[in-house]
């Protein structure tokens, strides 16, 4: 059996060529033996930002009020969904050079000292093992190369984060030039429909 994490951030409802690719992803597994799918869609349904009432709480202090505890609440189902996986699909559009907001907050609170990753004698250790990722990235703009490569914020971004949590088997499949035209974009979205099947298709790269 192998157990699949899809997040989805898009804000563009049924638009979104990020969540079409998903949607599709979903659809291929559901005929497939032995998969099992968990979909966490913080686009449609946003993860609050850490504020001064909760963010003790997500950094191991007592949860003493409601607010408190309503997010350690949450933060723990994200934990738990991540543990649980897999393989972790992260659909990411780029908005204004980086992850939407919501997606960054659903990163708030999944990257938890001594739950997620931890500080030792060489270092930070990140404690999701045996899991790899993908990267569902989709932008109007070329950043792939050249000039536009120094602008994205975005795809780095996702793959640091993934990697502090020991998450370092990631696959980045990519639409992008999605603005460039009716021929361009739907040319590239194809190409990352059939990209994110062989993906999710690879087998595991179980460590040692
Ligand atoms: C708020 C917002 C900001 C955006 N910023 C950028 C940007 O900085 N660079 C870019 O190439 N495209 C940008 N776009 C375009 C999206 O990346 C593009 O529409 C992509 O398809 C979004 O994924 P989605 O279709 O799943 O929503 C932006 C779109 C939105 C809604």
């Amino acid at each position: 059996m192998q157990k699949f994490l899809v997040i989805d951030s898009a804000v563009t409802g049924a638009q979104s060529v990020s969540r079409k690719l998903t949607d599709g992803l979903v659809s291929a597994l559901a005929g497939e033996e032995g998969a099992v799918v968990t979909r966490r869609d913080v686009g449609h349904t946003p993860i609050p930002h850490l504020t001064e009432a909760t963010v003790g709480a997500i950094r191991g202090a007592e949860a003493e009020s409601a607010e408190a505890r309503a997010a350690l609440a949450l933060s723990d189902t994200l934990v738990a969904e991540l543990f649980d996986a897999d393989v972790i699909v992260v659909a990411v559009p780029m908005y204004n050079f980086g992850m939407p907001s919501t997606l960054k907050a659903w990163f708030d609170h999944v990257l938890r000292a001594k739950v997620t990753f931890q500080y030792g004698a060489n270092g930070a250790e990140g404690l999701l093992k045996n899991k790899r990722a993908i990267i569902v990235s989709t932008r109007a703009g070329g950043y792939a190369e050249g000039d536009g490569a120094a602008m994205d914020s975005q795809e780095p971004h996702v793959r640091t984060l993934l990697g502090f949590m020991g998450i370092t088997d990631v696959e980045v499949v990519r639409a992008e030039k999605l603005a460039f035209g009716p021929e361009v974009a739907e040319t590239a979205i194809a190409d990352a429909g059939h990209a994110l099947g062989r993906a999710v298709r690879a087998p595991l790269a179980l460590a040692a």
